[in-house]
């Protein structure tokens, strides 16, 4: 029995395992119940019980040996199978990376040159009530100053969806930590046709300093600095009087438009000018309101519209792009800087 095994194992080492035939064929030989090991095992049966010990122990070895080989064929099998049913030429699974939002990348823009001026940032609510919209800052019951804003009202009418960041002023005015040096960034909404230029919602980033001795020439320093930062070194700022009810003076502010340099295109309607904000000294009345001496602090205020920004940075002539999330258009900002 011990050289039918031994010449058994002999064969089973020479043998080449090519494909799947010599493998069928392997596994006919040696592995199978009808295979050459399996009638060893039957022929162990008839020995007597010290053979059975000396050759069944060989037997088991040369059936492990067996079993190892076609083991090994098998694994080398599925793998060969897995690469080749794999079809090389298909095409990479393409990568879609997100890209920012222009209204994001602009008001981060703005965020680094005022952080850098040291102004804070400060956020408020999006619902806000007549006082902290309204009435604080200075815009009478009635008065006309209201149809400026044209207002959505909540069921409960002494509530509103804020018209403006303006409410945020009011807000961090009254808490009374003072001097305040602060912007003011979010969402706003007007009850208005929705156009190329106009949008029932936008965004604005509203600017308040609060200080003793803070001047008109403090609001014009800082606006021409950030202005020649957002735009560019050689932009000019151009303040025309204006009104708005909770600052005395006001002014809306133009910038030479960066666009043509100034020599007329047909975003600054061949004007040279472009206006980007409204601002103005804080009305005494205003500081009054909200719990601050007039006597002792004086301060100023500033709006401006991100979309509005945003569309003549990039060059964007419908507003209504910035909220259809169409990636087409979105997918243009992934190489813009994102700070
Ligand atoms: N709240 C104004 C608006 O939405 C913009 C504005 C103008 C804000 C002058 C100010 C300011 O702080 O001083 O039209």
């Amino acid at each position: 029995m011990q050289d039918k095994i031994l010449s058994i194992l002999k064969e089973i080492e020479s043998f080449e395992i090519l494909d799947k035939e010599t493998f069928e064929q392997y596994k006919r030989n040696y592995t199978s119940k009808k295979g050459v090991i399996a009638v060893l095992f039957e022929e162990l049966k008839s020995l007597d019980k010290s053979q059975k010990a000396v050759f069944g122990k060989s037997l088991n070895e040369l059936k492990n040996k067996a079993e190892e080989k076609e083991k090994l064929y098998l694994e080398k099998f599925n793998h060969k199978e897995k690469s080749e049913n794999q079809d090389i030429t298909l095409n990479a699974v393409t990568q879609f990376y997100g890209s920012r939002h222009p209204i994001q990348i602009t008001l981060n823009k703005i965020i680094t040159i005022f952080s850098e001026m040291g102004f804070q940032i400060a956020e408020g609510p999006e619902i806000e009530d007549d006082w902290h919209n309204f009435s604080a800052l200075n815009f009478p019951e009635n008065h006309p100053a209201r149809d400026m804003q044209d207002t959505f009202f909540l069921e409960n009418p002494s509530f509103l969806l804020r018209t403006h960041t303006s409410s945020v002023q009011v807000r961090l005015m009254e808490k009374n930590e003072l001097p305040i040096r602060a912007i003011m960034p979010g969402r706003v909404y007007r009850n208005e046709e929705i156009t190329a230029r106009s949008h029932c919602f936008f965004h604005q980033v509203e600017g308040l300093v609060i200080d003793k001795q803070v001047s008109y020439a403090d609001l014009k320093q800082t606006l021409e600095w950030f202005v020649k930062k957002l735009f560019g070194e050689n932009t000019k700022i151009r303040l025309r009087a204006s009104y708005f009810p909770f600052t005395e003076i006001s002014a809306e502010v133009d910038v030479s438009c960066f666009i043509c340099g100034a020599k007329g295109c047909s975003v600054c309607k061949h004007s040279g000018w472009v206006e980007i904000l409204g601002c103005g000294m804080v009305d005494p009345q205003v500081l009054l309101n909200c719990g601050i001496d007039p006597e002792i602090y004086s301060g100023y205020a500033f709006g401006l519209g991100i979309e509005r920004i945003a569309m003549l940075i990039y060059k964007i002539s419908d507003i209504r792009l910035m909220d259809q999330n169409d990636v087409r258009f979105l997918n243009q900002f992934q190489h813009f800087s994102l700070f």
